[in-house]
């Protein structure tokens, strides 16, 4: 059982999960409309033919599966497929729903067409799946009534509905459950010209005197991550605020994310952290994740879900058969000359191990 539950590590500024000070926080910044959603532009185009399609035929939509890493507005695009279909919102997620009794619940409460959104839809409960897929299927439900012989089964009628699901592990979905979801969809790290269309829209809706080269700034050290930006951005306007800056420039906000020990990459202290151990008590490695969790005191599933997906993205470190080596950029990275390949490292090229890092 993983211990995250209780993990003592501090939220971390740049972490892409919410965190309690996200919840409602200014939640003007949530884009309302698919012409409001900046980037993920195939995501965003083929959610509009498919709304458009199911709206002019009159019918609920396709069930929707978002996939991909936390805080890049799964959640955002499943409340404004619901907006823009002008059907009814309902949220739940996988490790909410207990009993197929709560599932059953949810769905005969649905009115026709309305979307339900199941946040977390890897960890729904195997058991609960199954009443899902006839659901998800044929808008029918198959209910066991009562128990050992006296129990029956009863078929109750749904009205067609539509069901997104988010998840950021699509790799733990079982295949009929994923099978059922006509629209794919996959969300990726933002590019750097709409993370600054992103934080420069939130300076807008927060009033904030924030210069184009402040924006970028912000944009290249949020990680590809919506989420990111404006947890960032808010932090950037409380030493704005204090400082007294009329105007929230570069500098300003280079001096504010530097206090934040946020760096130019938008590392933070954790991962440069994890790069040095592995380069000054390793040789840049190969070396065994436990090996590195042991000296970090960390859990061994923080670093893999939360540190090294983005010091992978960013060609930091790589994931090799024999263990993490952090390569020639993340050494430059720490401002330290990378060993000579030939001496050293004969792993460099040898490619990571394929892991799902999804
Ligand atoms: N395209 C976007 N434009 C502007 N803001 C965005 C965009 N996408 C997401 N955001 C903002 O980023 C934050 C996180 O988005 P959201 O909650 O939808 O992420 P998520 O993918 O559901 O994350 P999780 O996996 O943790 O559930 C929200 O505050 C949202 O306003
Ligand atoms: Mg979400």
């Amino acid at each position: 059982m993983s211990t995250r539950d209780t993990d003592p590590t501090p939220p971390r500024l740049i972490s892409g999960h919410p965190q309690p000070e996200d919840h409602g926080a200014d939640p003007g910044l949530r884009p309302q409309t698919l012409d409001d959603f900046i980037g993920q532009k195939l995501a965003r185009e083929n959610l509009r033919v498919f709304v458009q399609a199911a709206r002019a035929r009159g019918e609920a939509m396709d069930h929707v599966l978002l996939h991909g890493p936390p805080g890049l507005g799964k959640t955002t695009l499943a409340q404004i497929v619901s907006r823009e279909l002008g059907v009814g919102f309902r949220a739940t997620s996988g490790p909410m729903i207990a009993k197929a009794g709560d599932l059953a619940a949810i769905l005969t409460n649905l009115e026709a067409r309305d979307v339900l959104f199941i946040d977390e839809i890897h960890r729904l409960n195997p058991a609960i799946e199954e009443v899902l897929y006839p659901a998800m299927e044929d808008f029918q439900l198959d209910l066991i009534i009562g128990e050992g012989p006296a129990a029956r089964s009863v078929r109750i009628d749904l009205k067609p509905f539509t069901l997104v699901g988010a998840t950021t592990r699509s790799g733990l979905l079982t295949t009929p459950l994923r099978d059922r979801f006509g629209i794919p969809v996959r969300l990726n790290f933002y590019d750097p010209e709409d993370l600054e269309a992103i934080v420069r829209r939130g300076a807008g809706k927060l009033g904030m005197p924030l210069t184009a080269d402040g924006a970028g700034e912000i944009a290249r050290r949020a990680r590809g991550t919506p989420r990111v930006a404006g947890r960032l951005l808010r932090r950037v306007r409380d030493f704005a605020a204090v400082a007294g800056h009329a105007r929230v420039d570069r500098a300003a906000t280079d001096a504010a994310l530097r206090r934040l020990e946020v760096d130019a990459r938008g590392l933070d202290a954790m991962d440069r952290r994890y790069l040095h151990c592995i380069v000054t008590h390793h040789g840049g490695g190969p070396v065994g994740v436990e090996t590195i969790a042991a000296a970090l005191s960390e859990e061994r599933d923080t670093l893999e879900d939360v540190i090294e997906p983005f010091l992978i993205q960013q060609g930091l470190i790589q994931r090799t058969p024999r263990g993490r080596l952090v390569t020639a950029s993340g050494w430059r990275h720490l401002g330290l000359t990378p060993p000579r390949k030939d001496d050293h490292q004969p792993d460099l090229l040898g490619g990571t191990t394929g892991e799902d890092l999804s």
